[in-house]
């Protein structure tokens, strides 16, 4: 059956799936990702992947735009890549029809990678890598250009973010699309230092449910990272990927290089740092 059949049919059934499956997408490559049943059937877990990667596409589709203005070749790198669907819906909706550009996946997990480069090589798309590193091994790795233009990370877990960050500054990426995972480490520095915190300040509140304690440790830590990006010359913009109801982890942070650093960024960042008893933490929040 023509891919257009495919589209057809599968409209028919889910009327919704119009705003979700693209024309030009290729229906061959989403049941091979299991996004779709061989039937072309979409169940619950796998429209919830789709609509979270087809909205991210959405965001980074006119940063890719404006990076090609300039740079015919642009390199896109997705950290914590897991079974690449990001990677691989980029390449086909974005990427196939030009003639250069690449997007290379970093995955800590040998099984993912091998899968995705066998799955590339079946669907011809010659533009696309996968590396068995950390987000961490890959900022001095060989096997990755000096510069790159994207860096994504969708839910890459806990710290993989922040070294997707420090990845990206190396790199001097133009954009960097983040939306974070759950992040465990500031969470951890506050509970370490709780009793010092007790009497410091009201906020000491934070630390009485475990449960606060957790979800503020999220929130504060895209507040650092916000910090510094903006200490580092990028402008960020924050928001939601998609509708809560589709995913608790749903903040989306798009950082564009500008130069610009904003004045009090590193000031305000090492004062939350101070306020939180999470100095231990300096190093990892710098710019
Ligand atoms: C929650 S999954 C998300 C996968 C994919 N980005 C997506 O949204 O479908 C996180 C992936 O990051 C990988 N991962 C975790 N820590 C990593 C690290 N430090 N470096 C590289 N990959 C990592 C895990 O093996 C896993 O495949």
């Amino acid at each position: 059956m023509q891919n257009s059949d495919n589209l057809k049919s599968l409209h028919s059934t889910s009327p919704d799936l119009k705003t979700l499956i693209q024309p030009n997408q290729s229906i061959t490559l989403l049941k091979a990702l299991h996004i779709l049943t061989v039937d072309g059937k979409l169940n619950q877990d796998s429209r919830r992947k789709l609509k979270q990667v087809t909205h991210l596409i959405n965001f980074i589709a006119p940063l890719l735009s404006e990076v090609l203005v300039n740079n015919p070749n642009p390199t896109i790198v997705d950290h914590g890549a897991g079974k690449s669907y990001l990677g691989f819906i980029l390449y086909d909706l974005l990427l196939k029809q030009h003639a250069a550009g690449q997007v290379v996946g970093i995955e800590t997990r040998a099984d993912l990678v091998e899968k995705s480069k066998v799955l590339a090589a079946d669907c011809g798309f010659d533009r696309m890598d996968f590396q068995h590193l950390s987000v961490e091994q890959s900022i001095t790795s060989d096997a990755l250009p000096k510069t790159v233009d994207i860096v994504t990370a969708l839910h890459a877990c806990n710290t993989a973010t922040d070294d997707a960050i420090q990845f990206g500054l190396k790199k001097q990426a133009k954009y960097m699309v983040l939306v974070p995972c759950c992040q465990a480490e500031v969470a951890e520095v506050l509970r370490k230092h709780k009793n010092e915190s007790f009497g410091k300040t009201p906020l000491s509140e934070i630390w009485r449910h475990p449960i606060h304690t957790r979800e503020f440790g999220s929130q504060i830590t895209n507040v650092l990272r916000c910090l510094q990006l903006e200490a580092a010359g990028y402008s960020v913009t924050v928001t939601e990927l998609v509708g809560w109801e589709h995913s608790m982890k749903n903040e989306l942070i798009i950082a564009k290089y500008t130069g610009q650093k904003r004045k009090n960024a590193t000031e305000r960042l090492d004062a939350i740092l101070s306020e939180f008893n999470l100095q231990d933490l300096q190093t990892r929040f710098l710019a």
